[in-house]
């Protein structure tokens, strides 16, 4: 394999570790361990939204850079499209490719659902309004696929690697 492939994958790789590695430290270790460093609910969804705002400043470039890395380990496929419907590793590939646009899909929903306002409303309102407890669960419920789709993102990755087949 050429040098310029192996680092690109090597790229692609650190991306994909901070990417996931990234949002699950978020979901399963910040996220319950919350309750047990403030009782304030305010506090919390306030940590909550400032560390989600650093960790989006490595996030959304790496997100950006798995795409294009993506792009360029897939060029072969997608320089002759056709191949991504009449083979065993196009078929996964295409999934692989409609997982991750879902994925940026519930991502960029959730970090909308988190803007400026929504702050504003969580400083001036009662946070146990039911404005802001059903912006809550829809922001939790959103993190939650996009954690479980980039989960399955790389169970797709995993059986390109073994050529597309799964037995
Ligand atoms: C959330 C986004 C993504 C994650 C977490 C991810 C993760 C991974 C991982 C862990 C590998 C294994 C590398 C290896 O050991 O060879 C991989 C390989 C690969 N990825 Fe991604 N990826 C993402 C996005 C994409 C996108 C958008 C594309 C295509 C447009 C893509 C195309 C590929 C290809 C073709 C390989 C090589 C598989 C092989 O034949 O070994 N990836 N990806």
């Amino acid at each position: 394999m050429p040098l310029i492939d192996v680092l690109v994958i090597w790229v692609h790789l650190i991306c994909a570790s901070i990417w996931v590695g990234g949002s699950i430290f978020l979901g399963l270790i910040l996220a319950p361990m919350l309750g047990s460093i403030t009782s304030s609910m305010e506090e919390r969804l306030s940590i909550m939204i400032r560390v989600g705002r650093r960790f989006n400043i490595v996030a959304l470039p790496s997100l950006l850079v798995l795409v294009l890395t993506g792009l360029y380990n897939s060029r072969a496929y997608l320089a002759e499209p056709s191949m991504l419907v009449r083979t065993d590793y196009g078929i996964i590939l295409l999934i692989k490719i409609i997982v991750v646009i879902g994925v940026l899909i519930t991502y960029f929903i959730h970090i909308k659902l988190l803007g400026n306002d929504v702050e504003k409303k969580i400083k001036t309102e009662n946070v146990y309004s039911l404005y802001v407890q059903s912006i809550r669960s829809k922001i939790i419920i959103l993190g939650r696929i996009t954690v479980i789709m980039s989960i399955v993102v790389l169970l797709l990755a995993a059986i390109l690697r073994s050529g597309g087949y799964i037995i």
